[in-house]
């Protein structure tokens, strides 16, 4: 282990030995794993562990929590101990998996880790049965602090070889025995086999990209639109009057460095270009940066009209590092552009749309530009594949013209204060290229986005979902019309196509196959191209659902408290076990799914059901901090500090909790979340809390910053969220009122 050492306490016979070492208090956090050897089954007995915080915090045996087999042998429960409360104060104990009766309290005194050391002897755990029969048991108890990012690297080896992994020592997860079949929790958690059943609408704005054409969603073109309304005409090229650069000139920029360094980052190179990216994985403590103020930065990151003039969108660790950025670099890099290359059906457009909703989400103002909107407003939804001939001058003429307007539409918006313009179109041509270069000098920084795709069956994919989806084709009646088109379409582009060799650029090599791909840069520097290589290093397209849920019903829900570290209620129990009966149907097929909690006990009591899934706990995923109010309702908040009160109703995405966080921390603690739930390729179930929640649903479902706070993610409900190959669908299901 790199970043401390590890202490053992092993009961191997009575008296056994205990082991000393010291323990490196410098740093990260504790991960405790108790193992119960050796264990002689005993009916429907299971090992359980119950104690003080953080354990479960109320030494009351039915909230116990159960250890989760390993192997046939040996049953295991294991965490990370939040780091205020570094004393546990526990017992095993045996009791049926889902009752309360019979409960056999384990003899002797209770045993307690402190920091991370046992104190006292090490012994066996000792139960005396009702029929004076003795049972004993080996135990293992060890704790081993862990830094965050080693946590979460183990948990990726964990992943990538589908069994626990022996990095520093010590399994990141365990697996509970894959469920019986047939078995059932009880009727009051029953849940008929129809999901459908439970299915609730999501709210309208929710969502749905799926079903619209990703293009469509792009920016409006403002430069053919008449006092802010669209044509619905195609303009003249007159009416535009457009001074479109000649493409053919070549690009002499200063400043722009050849093509000499191409790094080369592989997905299956994944631990080390981790590292080399991006160093905080954010399982451990949040990042709390102070936000910056808009007295010290003087540039305006624009939340809304409204927040303008006041604090930067993105205040929190991933805004400061880009501000600081934005003010040394030279005047055009505070603007950045995206410049998608590629030819047709090779994903340009579904990765501008991801790029766009990612960089906006972090709070950067985000604008995605598709220039076959432009051409559609201008010349129509029906041109034909001769349009697209490189040797058809008033094609040619046509299209660049349009794309010199969107480019100009992109510019004028970032001299307004918009700061990353998403490019999309093919230009394949050099001279393309040169044309939008020559625009952007003196105004934005340009990388180069190339998708380059040599898989045929994804290609073909791709062609198919273009003619049903693209309003190109969408007066075209003939199927088999519209593919043969397109595919002359295709070869138009192909014969004229040039890799792009110039500039900064980021290539992505058969990225979207699922199987390898690699990534190449070229002269990229900065934080923001660093986040997007990063990005996109671990997006892909593999269709699969993440479920998002909060923890049942807790104690402090019931009494109306924020925060806090409760158990869950009975109704939380309940929901639990519903939970776990819906995950096991849903998810029945997918051995590859995990279960990620918080490290609130509230959300692993939650997940304590399911089994036949690795969980792991991310303390990213931990509820917004309310820091002084922890533990207050939002009457003694109101009643006791009125200003505080006041503040956060009038502006709840930015107020941050005295000594606690604001929902922008929240977002920016939660970056290596989304970056990992991009990276998963089988289902995750997400089990945390409501503000965690509108965090993460609103990157999915592409909702504006100012929104999140006031999201509807209310408790027992699961949103699904399907990511598929055209984009992100929501479906919800209530399973309790
Ligand atoms: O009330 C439940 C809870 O999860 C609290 O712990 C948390 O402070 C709150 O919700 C977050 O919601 P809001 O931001 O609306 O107060």
């Amino acid at each position: 282990m790199g970043t401390g050492a590890s202490r053992n306490a092993e009961g191997g016979s009575h008296g056994g030995e205990e082991r000393e070492e010291s323990l490196d208090q410098s740093g990260g956090q504790l991960y405790v794993s108790l193992k119960m050897e050796n264990y002689k089954k005993k009916g429907d007995l299971i090992p359980h562990v119950y104690g003080s915080a953080p354990l479960i915090g109320s030494w009351d045996s039915s909230k116990a929590l159960p250890m989760e087999r390993e192997s046939a042998s040996r049953w295991e429960l294991s965490f990370v101990v939040p780091p205020n409360h570094e004393t546990l104060d526990f017992k095993f104990l045996l009791k049926p998996k889902y009752g309360y009766m019979p409960c056999i309290v384990e003899e002797g005194p209770n045993r307690i880790l402190r920091g991370g050391t046992l104190q006292g002897d090490a012994r066996l755990a000792l139960f005396k049965l009702d029929n004076e029969e003795v049972l004993e048991y080996r135990v293992l108890i060890k704790a081993d602090r862990v830094s965050p990012f080693d946590l979460a690297a183990s948990w990726r080896a964990y992943q990538e070889n589908f069994r626990p992994s022996t990095v520093r020592g010590i399994p990141d997860v365990s697996i509970d025995a894959a469920p019986e079949a047939g078995r059932e929790n009880g009727s009051s958690a029953s849940l008929e086999l129809d999901l459908e059943h439970y299915v609730v609408p999501a709210p309208s704005t929710s969502a749905n990209s799926g079903q619209v054409y990703a293009a469509n969603l792009a920016e409006n073109p403002r430069s053919l639109t008449f006092a802010g309304v669209s044509v619905d005409r195609p303009a003249t090229i007159k009416e535009m009057e457009v001074v479109i650069p000649d493409p053919s000139k070549v690009y002499s920029g200063s400043g722009m460095v050849e093509s000499k360094s191409v790094g080369t980052f592989s997905p299956l190179q994944k631990q080390d270009s981790h590292r080399g990216l991006f160093v905080d994985r954010g399982v451990g403590s949040p990042r709390l940066v102070k936000s910056a103020s808009q007295s010290t930065f003087s540039f305006d990151l624009k939340l809304d009209t409204e927040t303008k003039n006041s604090m930067p969108a993105a205040a929190g660790a991933v805004a400061a590092a880009a501000v600081a950025d934005q003010m040394l670099g030279p005047k055009e890099d505070r603007h950045l552009a995206i410049v998608l290359v590629g030819l047709p059906a090779r994903g340009k457009t579904f990765t501008a749309v991801k790029l766009t909703r990612y960089l906006r989400w972090l709070g950067h103002d985000t604008k995605h530009f598709n220039v076959g909107k432009y051409r559609r407003l201008k010349h129509g939804t029906n041109q034909s594949a001769d349009f697209f001939r490189a040797d058809n001058p008033e094609g040619m003429e046509a299209r660049n013209e349009v794309a010199a307007l969107a480019m100009e539409d992109m510019i004028a918006w970032m001299q307004e204060g918009g700061q990353v313009g998403i490019f999309d179109a093919t230009n394949s041509s050099r001279g393309r290229r040169n044309m939008l270069m020559k625009m952007a000098e003196g105004n934005c920084k340009i990388i180069f986005l190339e998708t380059i795709c040599n898989d045929e069956r994804i290609i073909e994919r791709n062609i198919r979902l273009k003619i049903q989806q693209s309003p190109d084709y969408a007066e075209e009646p003939d199927f088999e019309a519209g593919l043969r088109d397109f595919r002359t379409r295709l070869a138009n582009y192909e014969k004229v196509y040039e890799p792009v060799e110039e500039g900064s650029y980021i290539k992505m090599i058969d990225m979207v196959s699922g199987h390898g791909g690699q990534i190449q840069v070229n002269n990229i520097s900065g934080y923001l191209p660093g986040r997007i290589v990063f990005f996109l290093v671990n997006t892909h397209l593999t269709p699969r659902p993440i479920l998002l849920t909060r923890h049942g019903e807790s104690m402090y829900n019931v009494r109306g408290r924020i925060g806090g570290d409760s158990v869950i209620s009975d109704t939380g129990e309940l929901y639990a076990k519903k939970l776990a009966n819906f995950v096991e149907k849903r998810l029945k097929s997918e051995r590859a799914a995990s279960i990620w909690t918080s490290t609130l006990q509230r959300t692993i009591l939650t997940a304590s059901p399911i089994t036949g899934f690795p969980k792991i706990q991310w303390r990213a995923l931990d509820e917004i901090n309310a820091g002084v109010c922890d533990g207050m309702t939002y009457e003694e908040i109101k009643k006791n500090m009125p200003e505080e009160y006041e503040s956060r109703k009038k502006d709840k995405l930015r107020y941050r909790y005295p000594r606690g966080e604001s929902y922008l921390d929240v977002i920016q603690r939660l970056e290596p979340v989304i970056i990992e739930l991009e990276r998963q390729r089988a289902p995750v179930v997400v089990i945390s809390h409501q503000a965690v929640l509108r965090a993460l649903y609103a990157y999915f479902a592409d909702r504006p910053l100012k929104e999140i706070p006031h999201i509807e993610v209310p408790l027992h409900t699961i949103i699904e969220i399907q990511m598929g190959v055209t984009g992100v669908q929501e479906k919800r299901y209530k399973l309790m009122d």
